[in-house]
């Protein structure tokens, strides 16, 4: 048999046709004895199809991903992840690596946002994009042989260090850990000599500490995995003095301070992760969730652990149900007229389509744990975010005119009424971390499909499952060619796991994913530089260069790709 990628490229030009031919129609088998109440339609394969007598079709759509060979496309994925790697380490201040520090006066472990230091001025340290950069770094602290690598332990540890002289800074958010209130810790930005920034702006943001305390706990549990604790790695790596000598230490001194802070002020109103909207926010509200569940697995491992206890842990378990309890009711996030989440449902002068609701799926969803958090990436609110995204982006961003009706990637940003252009305000274009977390998603998504091992099953109706439109033809409502007497809101498809077709279906959604990149790969430069945003007519870089938060979230989603490609065998 001919592998789906063979099939599925073959027949591209297929979907460039008005009079368009797709090898997969299938009639379900089920439809042999169709009866009124029947409510499922099983494809166990899309290639398998015969007969054509009935009017049910539902087709895998056939998805070409690349425009340049496969083996080009690999060949710069892994050469794009390498820059992107090194371009990280030039952006974080580490004497051993750069000359940040003394060119610049940066302090050691400070993330820089961007070099830029005009038009725009991004040279400064953000909490938010200082742990979401730090954190997938910490996939390549450990060497395939086991070994630690110095550069990156040493750059990790320097954050922390630096991130720990923050979190007690006074600012004009409020007071650092020296006070009870805590308030400090909602600064969103900093000097690069890690002194307050002093100067007007929208703080305070809620979610930075959250994010911190994610990439504190992913390092211990990644340490813990290699069987080694925080106290053995600071053994190995001698850099100069830092203010905690072990686990425990990290915990009480700094990580506690920051789920401390999510306790105390998860209800109230902070600006979002642009930096533009004061209110409550999905993306906020579940990476602050996503941090409580982490203290409570990383408590459960350590009772012996420290300030507060046991009141600790009651307090962190009941924020953690009322937050949940929140997110799922009174958030508003999940609006019944709307079948994608809502970012901020408070602001109405926007639809609520947001790629913050992506990125916030992903960076509370591990694929080393079956989570119960919801909004995972299964989830039809979130793929139905990133619907809403490639259609209306599609038409907005004319740089995707040509592929808008092919349902593949597209160059995606923030939300479809930005007016940043990535200095001042006039026309939003396409971000690089969107548009590579648009990837992510996709290959989460099969990630999560496949070690549940379940059977994918998917109700056919317009409102929920408008994302698999992409996917399959002929599942729209108007498609759907039942007879009328059959209520199309109760049909759904199921694939079951491991059949052929599910896995057609979870290698579609990986060139779905590719595509994404395909297109990213487009608007790098010649030399493999991204900054913020690439211009919506031009494709050409704009806004801030060499953007941190760019690079990580590339390399992010690399790091997931080949591990899934390892998984999957594609
Ligand atoms: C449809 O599939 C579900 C499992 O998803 C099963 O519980 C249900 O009984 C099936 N319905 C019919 C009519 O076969
Ligand atoms: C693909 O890679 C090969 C070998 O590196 C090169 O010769 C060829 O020009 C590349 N093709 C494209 C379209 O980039
Ligand atoms: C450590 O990681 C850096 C960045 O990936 C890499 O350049 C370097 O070769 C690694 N060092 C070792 C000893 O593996
Ligand atoms: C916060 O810090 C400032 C300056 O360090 C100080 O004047 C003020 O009293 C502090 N506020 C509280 C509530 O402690
Ligand atoms: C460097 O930053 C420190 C604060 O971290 C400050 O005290 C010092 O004056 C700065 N030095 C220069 C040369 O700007
Ligand atoms: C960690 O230790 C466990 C139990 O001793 C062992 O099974 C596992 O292979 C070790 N893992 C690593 C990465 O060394
Ligand atoms: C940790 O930060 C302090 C300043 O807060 C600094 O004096 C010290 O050198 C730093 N240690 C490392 C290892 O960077
Ligand atoms: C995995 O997730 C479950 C449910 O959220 C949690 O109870 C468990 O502690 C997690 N395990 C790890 C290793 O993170
Ligand atoms: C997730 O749960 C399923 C069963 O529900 C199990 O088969 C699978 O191995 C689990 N995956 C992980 C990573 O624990």
């Amino acid at each position: 048999m001919p592998s789906t990628l063979t099939l599925l490229s073959v027949f591209l030009l297929g979907t460039l046709s008005t009079t368009y031919f797709n090898p997969f129609n299938y009639l379900s088998q089920d439809l042999q004895d169709l009866q009124p109440s029947l409510q499922n339609i099983t494809i166990h394969d899309f290639h398998a199809g015969t007969g054509d007598h009935r009017k049910i079709k539902i087709n895998l759509r056939p998805a070409s991903p690349y425009s340049i060979p496969h083996e080009n496309f690999t060949q710069w994925c892994h050469a794009q992840a390498s820059i992107a790697l090194d371009k990280i380490l030039q952006n974080i201040a580490n004497d051993n690596i750069n000359d940040l520090s003394q060119r610049y006066n940066v302090s050691q472990g400070a993330v820089i946002a961007s070099p830029s230091r005009s038009k725009p001025n991004y040279f400064y340290q953000w909490t938010r994009d200082a742990a979401l950069v730090m954190n997938p770094l910490i996939l390549n602290l450990f060497s395939s042989d086991e070994k630690v690598n110095g550069t990156i332990a040493s750059t990790l540890l320097k954050y922390l260090n630096n991130s720990y002289a923050l979190q007690q800074l006074d600012n004009p958010s409020g007071n650092g850990t020296k006070y009870q209130d805590l308030k400090g810790l909602g600064e969103p930005k900093w000097e690069v000599n890690s002194t307050p920034f002093m100067e007007h702006w929208g703080r305070p943001q809620n979610d930075g500490p959250a994010l911190r305390a994610l990439t504190s706990f992913h390092l211990l549990k990644q340490l813990r995995q290699h069987n080694m604790t925080f106290e053995d790695l600071l053994n190995q790596i001698e850099d100069g003095q830092l203010p905690f000598q072990n686990e425990q230490e990290l915990f009480d001194k700094f990580i506690y301070y920051d789920l401390k802070f999510v306790m105390l002020y998860w209800k109230q109103d902070g600006f979002d992760l642009w930096e533009e909207v004061n209110g409550i926010h999905f993306f906020t509200a579940l990476v602050q969730l996503k941090a409580l569940d982490e203290a409570l697995y990383f408590l459960s491992l350590h009772t012996e652990t420290t300030v507060e206890q046991p009141s600790l842990v009651q307090s962190l378990q009941r924020t953690f149900d009322d937050l949940l309890q929140f997110m799922l009711t009174q958030g508003n996030f999940i609006d019944p007229n709307k079948n994608h989440i809502v970012e901020t449902p408070n602001f109405h002068e926007r639809s609520g389509l947001d790629i913050a609701v992506i990125l916030a799926s992903l960076y509370s969803h591990n694929t080393d744990n079956n989570s119960t958090l919801p909004f995972d990436v299964t989830d039809s609110g979130v793929l139905n975010t990133l619907y809403g995204l490639m259609r209306s982006m599609g038409m907005i961003y004319p740089i995707n005119h040509q592929r808008a009706n092919l349902k593949i990637g597209v160059a995606l940003g923030r939300y479809p009424e930005d007016i940043y252009d990535g200095i001042g305000l006039s026309e939003g274009n396409p971000w690089f971390l969107a548009t590579s977390s648009a990837a992510e998603l996709l290959y989460k998504l099969i990630w999560n499909l496949q070690s549940n091992r379940k059977d994918l099953i998917i109700p056919l109706n317009d409102f929920n499952s408008q994302f698999w439109t992409i996917v399959f033809d002929g599942i729209a409502h108007e498609e759907l060619q039942l007879h009328q007497s059959h209520p199309h809101d109760d049909i759904q498809l199921i694939l079951p796991y491991d059949s052929p077709a599910f896995k057609q279906t979870l290698k579609l959604i990986f060139d779905l994913g590719e595509s994404f990149l395909d297109k990213l790969r487009e608007h790098v430069s010649k030399t493999g530089d991204m900054s913020e945003q690439f211009n919506k007519y031009t494709g050409f870089l704009q806004g801030a260069t060499h953007l941190t938060w760019s690079y990580s979230s590339f390399w992010n989603c690399y790091h997931l790709r080949n591990k899934l490609i390892e998984l999957m065998k594609y």
